[in-house]
């Protein structure tokens, strides 16, 4: 979020960030109540598979919550320390849980091959936009820093887009749930990228 961007967009931003980010607490108090729970009966009761899922959605969750205040350009200047701090934790969780976690679980996706390879290319560009971002900040690259952290977190947003074009893909379009899946499992982020890649070019204009 640039000094241009205008307040309603981040508002909604942080919203969604917000209520994506703290959903996967749901898993830690009632993960049978959630109707995608039910569709892993062949998987749940595995501890590989679930050590995986708890790393994606826990990792993923922190670094939905965190990276969205990260591109505040106010507050990034009062609280520099805490922005590294968020940082190093957003980075971490990424690297180590979520896209790591998100791979393991891409794999046995619903929507067999074709979701599988969409949701396990989403991690594996997720891990590398984040192993980048982290590397240019550590040899002090501050534009190449800000780039890859702009596509790192319009790839995680891709968990709230995919929440907002499923409902729209089913009820809206009529698609089956499983065809709606596949389409998803690449349409909440090739998206997510294009604009991210646009704010990169508005960011070199700054
Ligand atoms: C951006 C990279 C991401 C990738 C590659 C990814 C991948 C996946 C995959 C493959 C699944 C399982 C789908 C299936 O078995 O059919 C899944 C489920 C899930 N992911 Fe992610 N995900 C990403 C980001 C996130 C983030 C940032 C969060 C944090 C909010 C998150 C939270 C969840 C949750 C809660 C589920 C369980 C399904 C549900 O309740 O809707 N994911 N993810």
């Amino acid at each position: 979020m640039g000094r241009t961007t205008p307040s309603v967009t981040r508002f909604f931003l942080a919203f969604f960030a917000l209520a994506i980010g703290l959903y996967p607490a749901a898993y830690l108090v009632a993960p049978g109540a959630l109707p995608y729970w039910s569709s892993k009966s062949a998987l749940n009761s595995q501890t590989w598979w679930l050590v995986a899922f708890y790393a994606h959605i826990l990792g993923g969750g922190v670094a939905m919550l965190l990276g969205w205040m990260q591109f505040l350009p106010k507050w990034r200047a009062r609280r520099i320390g805490l922005h590294r701090l968020f940082g190093k934790i957003y980075v971490a969780s990424i690297l180590l849980f979520g896209a790591t976690g998100g791979f393991v679980v891409a794999l046995f996706a619903n929507g067999g091959f074709p979701s599988a390879l969409g949701f396990g290319t989403l991690a594996v560009l997720w891990f590398a936009a984040t192993l980048r971002a982290w590397t240019s900040i550590r040899r002090k690259d501050v534009e190449r820093h800000k780039a890859w952290m702009i596509r790192s977190y319009a790839l995680t947003f891709a968990a709230v887009t995919l929440r907002l074009w499923l409902p729209l893909f089913t009820a809206g379009f009529g698609l089956p749930f499983e065809q709606a899946y596949i389409a998803i499992a690449w349409w909440c982020w090739v998206p997510n990228l294009i604009v991210g890649e646009y704010l990169v070019g508005q960011l070199k204009k700054e």
